[in-house]
């Protein structure tokens, strides 16, 4: 066993560890069509319930009748909100401290909220039957503003809390206020300001946009009444969060609560949070004493479950002329819909806004922002970012470009005046944050250089002459971002959802034969993580990862953990895993002292094996080892190699990146062609290269739809005109770009292996650049904000609005 033929780097090489671009393992299944999603599932007896919805914006629901729905052959029964009352499940807790009807209890607050549940044999006759309902409604006065929320005369859309002055979050101002929520200097601010030589304000604003994941949210309950126990399969992010709310709810004690999250097709944050798909299902378990099945379909997933951003960013930056920054200031109206159900950190109601300093280093700052209801669906999750942040960047990033303007410098340019500089970290932003590592001159240096930047706005100066000299109808425009991300939530003291602490966990075991499982709190959505964290413990362990077999998303066998979002797998459980490494490494020198006849000190580490010093040739391997630790431990020691970690990260993670866009604008049509598109990331140490261009491959896709043509849309009277993608812009490989990846590499400081998250990084920062390329080829006419999103007809108005058709 002992491979002594090859060098300390052939044998590394052949782990496939940290640093390997490692093929997906998980692929083997998914590109054969043998993945097991939840819809996948068959129970025997199992039924299959739909939901009968509101038609309305906003009414009041004056009577249900199902008798006819409960007549149709097949249907077994329908659930009311009064059915729900008599388990006192008609309201549910939110994940933001506000409460959610489950099923309509006398009112509905938007366009298509959940009324009835019908279960039946089949899912066709529940969808027969849900049409089947007969509701009358009295419809109600509509707001879907967020401005207008607060006004005098607006709909009170919450009454069942008009009288509280009190929310989750401090006082309200308003029957429809839920929050305000500040942070940094609000006096040091306003005194920048008033001596500042140049100053911006621009209204930035994020419009609601939905992570639209392929496979879209559904469950199977099975409720067991003979053991009193409850099976919920289901396509969730956070599997232990949601047995554990489950049993709070239900009142089912939580070991008597198995949730199993098999496998999931894209999550994004649309995954995180509890609908009354889940309640109703569970319900109607109990009910019927059979398993039921809940699964969405793509208009219900659209224009009811959790959505994103929906901020709109009253954005200030102060500066001296000749362009330091000196304070920014941001008010923010958040556009929460009907319930307050946004997936944020408690602490965090607005989650991780304040970060809107971004990649500069602003003396100061203040950041203010005010939650409203409105008559739209509630949600609010963090789409493929970390709790705000990318809302955050989109403002600062847009900002910082319409300051340059003003100042009459490029944009380049002038970020690279006000970047934080390398040997400021580790850096403490003017909002309180502690940027772990960062070395943005050279990332900001090697983006510039790899698209030959002078060269592209010496292209573009020439091409704006020729514009107006009338002989093209084609702008150019070079959109530059800059984007430091904030993921890994979370430090306990800073983040808890629902009072449980966010830390994560992996548990590993090490078999006789030197094979291995690791089980985690964590749970992919398509992310690879079967891939990478047995690439950790292949160069922590020194076994093959191909030896380990990684296991996520049963609330049975996993250890607690908070789950995947805001990519804070890596940052968190990739730590636990190389914390448990860690400790079934000591014990493994310890059993290789005993073996070796020698003192653990006198042992040294080398790729796979535990060696003597100055004697390379005695030495045990870890798969040694393995088979030791159940045959030949040290006497006292206990058998086995397993070890559990729950790791509470001392902070964030910091990644960045910066990304550079070139578009070509034809005025005449609005029809914008990308014609190249770089991002450099610096996510820290890269456990699989491979994964990591995957990851930033599919987020810059996601950015380019959001940026170039993505709005969850209501109409005056609250109807929802975006609820599918006819109206709804999901790009497919036609539209979408050719991505150049690049990158660098700055550890994270407190991380065991100095990795940072990725997942979210391409969202955050592709999202402004797209857009400050498109404002970036108006910007020479005078034009300072296009709103997004940036579709065709949205870029003929922008034209339009500068005179350009005559
Ligand atoms: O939490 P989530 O998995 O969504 O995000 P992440 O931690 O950023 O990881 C996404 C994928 O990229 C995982 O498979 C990671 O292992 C991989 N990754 C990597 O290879 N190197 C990094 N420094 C960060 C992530």
């Amino acid at each position: 066993m002992n491979d002594v033929a090859l060098s300390s780097a052939e044998r590394a090489a052949k782990l496939e560890g940290m640093g390997c671009k490692r093929k997906r393992v998980e692929d083997i299944r998914f590109v054969q069509g043998k993945g097991n999603y939840v819809d996948d599932m068959k129970l025997p007896g199992m039924l299959y319930g739909d939901f009968t919805r509101s038609p309305h914006g906003h009414a009041r629901v004056k009577n249900i009748d199902t008798t006819k729905a409960a007549a149709l052959p097949g249907v077994v029964a329908v659930i009311t909100a009064e059915t729900l009352k008599t388990v006192n499940l008609a309201w549910m807790p939110t994940l933001a401290g506000d409460v959610q009807m489950v099923l309509a209890d006398g009112k509905v607050l938007y366009q298509n909220q959940e009324v009835a549940f019908v279960i039946a044999e089949d899912r066709y006759t529940a969808a027969d039957a849900a049409d089947l309902v007969e509701v009358e409604y009295e419809a109600l006065p509509v707001n879907v503003d967020p401005f207008k929320a607060m006004t005098d005369g607006a709909p009170i859309i919450r009454e069942d809390l008009k009288d509280k002055t009190d929310g989750a979050h401090g006082k309200r101002k308003h029957p429809n206020h839920i929050f305000s929520w500040a942070a940094g200097d609000k006096t040091a601010t306003d005194a920048a300001f008033e001596k500042a030589d140049v100053t911006i304000k621009t209204m930035i604003a994020y419009p609601r946009v939905h992570p639209c994941p392929l496979e879209t949210c559904q469950c199977v309950a099975s409720f067991d009444k003979i053991k009193g126990e409850l099976t919920l399969w289901g396509t969730f992010q956070a599997p232990h969060v949601i047995r554990t709310v489950g049993s709070l709810i239900s009142k089912i004690p939580e070991h008597k609560i198995h949730v199993i999250a098999p496998d999931i097709g894209g999550g994004f944050g649309n995954k995180v949070g509890a609908y009354p798909g889940y309640i109703c299902a569970i319900v109607a378990s109990i009910v019927t004493g059979r398993p039921v099945k809940w699964v969405e379909d793509r208009i219900e997933n659209l224009s009811t479950t959790a959505f994103a951003r929906d901020f709109y960013m009253d954005t200030e930056i102060a500066c001296t002329k000749d362009g330091k920054v000196t304070a920014l200031r941001c008010y923010t109206i958040a556009d929460h819909g009907a319930f307050d159900a946004c997936a944020n950190a408690t602490k965090w109601p607005a989650g991780l806004f304040s970060i809107i300093t971004g990649s500069y280093d602003f003396p100061t700052a203040h950041v203010l922002v005010d939650g409203v209801y409105t008559n739209k669906a509630p949600g609010g999750v963090a789409y493929r970012c970390s709790f705000r942040v990318t809302e955050a960047a989109y403002a600062i990033e847009r900002a910082m470009d319409v300051m340059a303007q003003k100042l009459g410098m490029d944009a380049a340019e002038f970020r690279m005046k006000n970047l934080i500089r390398r040997e400021q970290f580790p850096y403490t932003s003017a909002t309180g944050w502690q940027y772990d590592s960062g070395d943005y001159q050279t990332a900001m240096t090697k983006a510039m250089e790899s698209v030959d930047y002078k060269q592209l706005r010496e292209e573009q100066k020439a091409k704006r002459e020729a514009f107006k000299r009338g002989e093209t109808r084609e702008l150019m425009g070079i959109g530059v971002a800059f984007f430091t991300e904030i993921v890994g939530a979370g430090p306990s003291r800073a983040c808890d959802i629902l009072g449980i602490a966010m830390f994560d966990s992996a548990e590993i075991r090490i078999h006789p034969t030197g094979t291995g499982i690791c089980r985690l709190g964590t749970k992919s959505q398509g992310q690879g993580h079967e891939t990478t964290y047995a690439q950790i413990i292949a160069t922590e362990l020194g076994l093959p990862a191909d030896n380990i077999a990684v296991e996520e998303g049963n609330t049975d066998t996993a250890p607690y953990g908070l789950g995947t979002y805001g990519s804070r797998s890596t940052p968190v459980s990739g730590a636990a895993t190389a914390m448990a490494c860690r400790k079934i490494k000591a014990k493994a020198q310890m059993i290789a002292a005993y073996m070796l006849e020698v003192h653990d000190d006198d042992l040294e580490w080398d790729v796979d094996r535990f060696r003597v010093k100055g004697a390379p040739e005695r030495s045990k391997t870890m798969t040694e080892l393995a088979w030791a630790a159940y045959h030949e431990v040290p006497p006292g020691m206990e058998p086995g190699l397993e070890a559990i970690n729950y790791y509470d990260p001392p902070n964030f993670t910091y990644p960045f990146g910066a990304y550079i866009c070139v578009v070509d604008v034809d005025v005449d049509t609005g029809v914008t062609k990308v014609r190249r598109f770089y991002a450099l990331d610096d996510c820290g140490t890269r456990i699989n290269p491979m994964i990591i261009e995957g990851q930033i491959h599919g987020g810059l896709t996601e950015a380019f739809g959001i940026a170039m043509g993505q709005e969850i849309h209501y109409d005056e009277d609250g109807n929802v005109t975006t609820a599918s993608f006819m109206d709804y812009f999901l790009p497919t490989a036609v539209e979408t770009p050719h991505w150049e990846t690049d990158w660098t590499t700055t550890p994270s400081p407190h991380h065991p292996i100095g990795a940072k998250g990725v997942g979210e990084s391409p969202n955050v920062g592709g999202v402004p650049c797209f857009s400050n390329a498109i404002n970036d080829a108006f910007a020479f006419l005078g034009s300072t904000h296009i709103q997004m999103p940036h579709d065709h007809w949205r870029t003929w108005m922008a034209a339009d609005n500068l005179g350009l058709h005559g």
